[in-house]
């Protein structure tokens, strides 16, 4: 069985014309398929018909579209009152209230409607496409068709094979994604499919570093921002989802996967979440949004302070050149013995250790110890900022001289206390490290995860192409350090990482 994608007489219906129902009605009748709009609430679909022509309208004032596309786009769009009304369509997409039972029971009454091969979508994004189907005559012809909010601009939607769902429904609903100007991607029925499931370590892990006292979370937004590339920090994200959304999302994946440490959401967003402080929606969260936009970030002074000398670990000898060179431009004395002298400033460059483990196994003098972090780049103009942290016992004047050579060209400095993997290495690792277990579990094609989370999440790269990147060996001497140190299986490298930085190939590799 097929249904013709590409004709101009296809018919879909939408179920449920709220925030997700409208976005997909309005992309749906720009790619010229005929719209039939039922919501159970009486006018609510009428109304979705009213707003979506009034969006389209804008769009044509600000000359994005033309008047002949309004016009034909509006022309598509059709409300209709009753759900037998919809035994013409030969998709129907249903995006009613997230509840399974509820959706169980349109399924089914929808199957008494409809043709024997018309294709019933969920748009759930985080229930079961198999149990929905497991309420119907034929759990063959239903398929996932997850959207993201708002729907014109989130250009992409995840089609997903429940256990049951055949084929050619599969394929039809990606052929359908993608007339509909869309990229479609493919994922096996799982929780959190592919983009809700990769989104979890940035904002887990941050809560983590803050909730072991390493840094604050602006310290943390503005290293991800300046160091990772990320458009948004992981703060300033979880403010504009709001933590009404994003906690529950966070326990809902952790537990449906029994507890997976990967997952483990923090008790701070969960007090949070009681204190109601959500976010931009209640005026405050992490940041205060009291006068509309966050409090400008006080700017961290740099300290007027003069190492006599600087010794740089050997451990990454081509980070160990750079870092020489930018303390020899700053007017530093740069010691080139295999130990320091006993003045000098000790710089380590870890991977995955704290400073307190490279100062303690490279038998350096903890007091004169400072870690900078190298993986994304630590040239002067190649970075924005730069991250540094102590050992316990290193002394204030050490730490300040530290931070003012490094600040010294012009670079932003970051000092935080110690941490396995700093911040921005311990953050990004666990995306690539969960971006490859989705792999490693073929949940999806190592090419649609990053391309899902690319366009789902607008992180700056897919986590596999993250890893390569940086290099999957060295991310994996991240996790494996970090693993070692915390003793957590949280950090456990997956094996689809493990494998592949072994064989020094490439994260997006499968096997033939
Ligand atoms: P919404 O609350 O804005 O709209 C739901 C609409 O469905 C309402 O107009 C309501 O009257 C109607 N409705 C409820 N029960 C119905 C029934 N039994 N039959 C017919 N109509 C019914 O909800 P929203 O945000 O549009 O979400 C809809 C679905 O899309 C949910 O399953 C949600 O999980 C999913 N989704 C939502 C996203 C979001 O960011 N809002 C993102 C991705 C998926």
């Amino acid at each position: 069985m097929a249904v013709d994608i590409q004709s101009p007489a296809l018919c879909i219906g939408i179920v449920g014309t709220g925030a997700m129902g409208r976005g997909i009605a309005q992309i749906a009748a720009q790619a010229g398929i005929r719209v039939l709009l039922f919501d159970a609430l009486h006018g609510a679909a009428a109304g979705a018909r009213e707003t979506i022509t009034g969006t389209l309208g804008k769009l044509a004032e600000k000359g994005k579209i033309t008047a002949a596309a309004l016009a034909a786009a509006s022309a598509k769009l059709e409300v209709v009152s009753r759900l037998d009304e919809l035994a013409s369509a030969q998709i129907i997409v249903e995006a009613i209230v997230e509840n399974l039972d509820v959706k169980k029971a349109l399924f089914q009454q929808l199957e008494d409607i409809i043709a024997a091969d018309c294709i019933l979508a969920t748009n759930t994004s985080s229930l079961s496409v198999t149990s929905i189907a497991a309420a119907c005559k034929r759990p063959e012809r239903i398929g996932g068709f997850h959207f993201f909010n708002p729907v014109p601009l989130m250009k992409i939607v995840e089609v997903i094979d429940g256990l049951l769902t055949a084929p050619w429904v599969s394929a039809a609903l990606l052929a359908l994604g993608q007339r509909m100007g869309h990229t479609a991607v493919r994922a096996k029925d799982t929780p959190g499919f592919i983009v809700n499931h990769a989104g979890r370590g940035f904002v887990t892990e941050a809560l983590r570093i803050v909730g072991e006292g390493v840094t604050d979370f602006r310290e943390i937004d503005r290293v991800m921002r300046e160091v990772a590339g990320f458009r948004m920090g992981p703060f300033e994200l979880m403010d504009l989802t709001g933590l009404d959304v994003s906690q529950p999302v966070m326990e809902s994946i952790y537990n449906q996967y029994y507890q997976e440490p990967r997952y483990r959401p923090s008790a701070l967003a969960a007090q949070r979440l009681a204190g109601g402080l959500l976010g931009r929606k209640t005026g405050r969260g992490f940041y205060n949004y009291s006068n509309g936009t966050p409090e400008p970030p006080p700017a961290a002074a740099v300290p007027v302070a003069i190492a006599t000398s600087v010794w740089v670990s050997q451990t990454h000898p081509e980070w160990a050149d750079v870092l020489r060179e930018i303390a020899a431009t700053a007017g530093i004395e740069v010691e080139t013995d295999y130990t320091p002298g006993s003045k000098a400033l000790c710089i380590v460059t870890p991977l995955g250790e704290d400073a307190t483990t490279a100062c303690v196994t490279q038998g350096l003098d903890p007091g004169r110890t400072v870690a900078i972090d190298c993986l994304f780049g630590i040239a002067t103009g190649r970075t924005a900022r730069r991250t540094l942290m102590s050992t316990p016992l290193t002394t204030a004047a050490m730490r300040d001289a530290a931070h003012a050579l490094f600040a010294a060209d012009g670079t932003a400095v970051s000092v935080i206390r110690d941490s396995a993997g700093f911040v921005a290495q311990r953050i990004v690792a666990c995306i690539v490290n969960i971006g490859c277990d989705i792999a490693q579990q073929r949940v999806a094609s190592p090419a649609d995860i990053d391309r899902a989370v690319t366009l789902g999440l607008g992180y700056p790269k897919g986590p596999l192409a993250f890893g390569n990147a940086l290099g999957a060996m060295k991310v994996l001497s991240v996790l494996e350090a970090m693993q070692d140190f915390y003793g957590d299986p949280r950090y456990r490298p997956s094996p689809w990482l493990k494998r592949r930085a072994l064989l020094g190939v490439s994260l997006l590799t499968e096997e033939a």
